[in-house]
Order: structure tokens, then C-alpha cells, then sequence
């Protein structure tokens, strides 16, 4: 297996995915002499505004967990990205389902929420179960009924095109249910082009170290598309799909989430970067574990390797990062202070997958 860890900058013609110009600090820090290069936003290749709008606030004088959280709002607001909040794909029944978790560096405190329904900012329901509870995660309709309880809004996160890729799915699931996709009428195999429809694990997650070097993080998803009603992935699960420790760093991911579940695979990387590894070589340390625990043969190619990819975000206390990938092909957003750009992942596999 070829262990490749380049990293590319990718030339990129998506809005603001090009390097972009760091807005002015606020005159109190620049009072207090704290250097913007010392904060550090990262995450997954979808959030290129979401770092972009948690650097702004952090060189604000903001705290790391207010402006990730501020930053995937972003992209959970769009109803163009199909892995997170509105607009998300949904579950068998057509239905979205929302999972979200936040994690606070200084406090050590966490707040998730999952199988939410109804609402589109799943991390800030989070950051209110994380605040104005003694628990740690909500599910369902408690979830739902203490969103409410805080004043979020309800509405349908079923956008026109996510649902006509969900009946599409529906539709070309099998030849031989009642479901029929358009056709002509000499058409044979008639709902099989199940091929054709986008089915996602994706989701956001976003960390950030702050000026007064606090870490936080967040992770947001609509889960896998599809998914048999209340499947809950790694997303809202703390040390899974995301895991802060103030001293060490920060981890988060992207990508199947049982695979996360069975491996606790963000605590694992911030448990690395605590016994000295640099947050790429964390990542890269648990896409191996991963590799190395995957034996069931139907998540396996036919060279035995993993069918599927999972992706790693991390940061350190010195406000060093790194992220990789199972498979090449992988994407991060960086703002280190100064500018904005996607990067390629570090990664272990080399396809075709
Ligand atoms: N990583 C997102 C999920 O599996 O739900």
C-alpha cells in the first residue's frame, strides 16, 4: 500500500475558494498585541465560506465555538448543499433528518442533537443542549421539542431537488417493486439506473483555534442519504465525528460514520496528536486503523481494500494542521490568518476505488 501525503493546492474556480484577503483585526486586538497568525479555521472541502466567515469573527475577537458554529450556519442555510441542513438529503421515507454535535475547548463541554427534524441549524440547537442543559445529547422529537422550547423555527428542509433525487432513488431502487421511473413504452429494466443517483455521507465539520488559543469544533450533516429512519451516524457522536481536548487539539470528520462509531476515530486522533504526532500524521494513523479494522467482505473492493472514504480534520494547541483521507481525492479548507484556500487531503488509498 503506497503512502502518499502530498498535498495539493487545489486551483479551484468555486466563489471565495480563492485565496482571499484577511479582514482588519478589531482595534482591541490589535490593543492587546494578539498576532491573527496565531488562529486557525479549518474544514472539510465543502466549507470554504464557513471558514471564511469563522476567521472574520475570531480576528473579531470572537471565541473559536462561536464562529465555527457561525461559519457551517453558512452551509446549512444553503439549500444548494445536499449533506447538511436545508436542502439535505433525506431519509427512505423523504424525510431529512438532521445530526449535529459542538464541542467547547475551555469548558470541556459538549451539546448534539440527533434524527432532528424541522430545523435547519442543527449545531446551534446543539450549542443550546451543550448551554441551558445537564446532558450532553438529544434525540428525535425531544430534540425537536427543545428546539421549539428555544424559539428555533420550524419548516420543511425538503428542497424541490432534493426531493426528486430522493424519488429518483425510490424509483430506481429495484426492477421489481411498483415504483416506476419515467419510461417509454418499449423500455425494459425499467428502475435501474440506480447508478446515476447522488448518494452522500457528506457533512461539515469545522475547527478553530481562537486569539486567546482556545480550540472548538463542530460537526453538521444530514447523514447518509437514504438512511432507514433514525439511523444516527458519527456526526452527533463525541469522540466519533468530533472531539476537542483545550491542551492537545481538535479533530473532526467527514465521510462513513459507522466507521467512525467503531473506531472513535476523532478522540483516537486527538489521543496521537497528545503523544506527539503533527495532526496530518493523527489523520493519517486513523485512516490505517481504519483500514486495518475493516473485515466484513461487503465493505471490501476487489483488492481488499475499503469501499467507501472517510476524511480527518485536525488541529493542535500551536495552531498546526493537517487532514487525510482513506482514498486520494479529498478536500479541506485552511484559513490560517491571512488566507483562505482548498487544499487536496493527505491520503493512504490510491484509486480506482
Ligand atoms: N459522517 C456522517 C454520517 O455518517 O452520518
Amino acid at each position: 500500500m503506497s503512502r502518499v501525503t502530498r498535498r495539493m493546492f487545489l486551483s479551484t474556480t468555486v466563489a471565495g475558494g480563492i485565496a482571499a484577503a484577511a479582514t482588519p483585526l478589531s482595534s482591541a486586538v490589535q490593543k492587546k498585541g494578539i498576532a491573527a497568525r496565531d488562529a486557525v479555521v479549518i474544514s472539510s472541502g465543502n466549507g470554504i465560506a464557513a471558514t471564511e466567515r469563522a476567521m472574520a469573527m475570531i480576528r473579531q475577537g470572537s471565541d473559536a465555538l462561536d464562529a465555527v458554529i457561525a461559519g457551517v450556519n453558512i452551509v446549512e442555510d444553503d439549500p444548494n448543499d445536499m449533506t447538511v441542513g436545508l436542502g439535505g438529503l433525506p431519509n427512505e421515507l423523504g424525510i431529512v433528518e438532521l445530526d449535529a454535535s459542538v464541542m467547547h475547548g475551555p469548558t470541556h463541554r459538549a451539546g448534539s442533537v440527533a434524527s432532528l427534524r424541522n430545523i435547519k441549524n442543527p449545531s446551534s440547537v446543539a450549542k443550546v443542549v451543550m448551554e441551558r442543559t445537564d446532558h450532553v445529547l438529544l434525540v428525535g422529537e425531544g430534540a425537536l421539542n427543545f428546539a421549539r422550547m428555544h424559539g428555533f423555527k420550524e419548516e420543511n428542509l425538503l428542497t424541490e431537488e432534493s426531493r426528486k433525487m430522493w424519488l429518483k432513488w425510490k424509483e430506481n431502487l429495484s426492477t421489481e417493486d411498483d415504483y416506476l421511473p419515467p419510461h417509454g413504452i418499449d423500455d425494459r429494466d425499467i428502475g435501474s439506473r440506480l447508478h446515476e443517483v447522488m448518494q452522500t455521507y457528506g457533512t461539515i465539520n469545522c475547527l478553530g483555534k481562537d486569539l486567546n488559543g482556545n480550540i472548538s469544533g463542530v460537526t453538521t450533516t444530514s447523514g447518509l442519504s437514504y438512511k432507514i429512519p433514525g439511523r444516527v451516524g458519527d456526526s452527533p457522536i463525541i469522540g466519533a465525528g468530533l472531539y476537542v481536548d483545550n491542551e492537545v487539539g481538535a479533530a473532526g470528520s467527514t465521510g462513513r460514520g459507522e466507521a467512525n462509531l467503531t473506531n472513535c476515530s476523532s478522540v483516537m486522533i486527538v489521543e496521537f496528536m497528545r503523544q506527539g504526532k503533527s495532526p496530518e500524521e493523527a489523520c493519517l494513523m486513523a485512516c490505517q486503523r481504519i483500514i486495518d479494522h475493516t473485515r466484513m467482505k461487503r465493505l471490501l473492493n476487489k483488492d481488499g481494500k475499503p469501499d467507501f472514504n472517510v476524511s480527518f480534520y485536525a488541529i493542535n494547541k500551536k495552531g498546526e494542521h493537517g487532514s487525510a483521507s482513506l482514498w486520494q481525492g479529498g478536500s479541506y479548507c485552511l484559513h490560517d490568518g491571512v488566507t483562505n484556500k482548498k487544499y487536496e487531503t493527505a491520503y493512504l488509498l490510491k484509486g480506482p476505488r
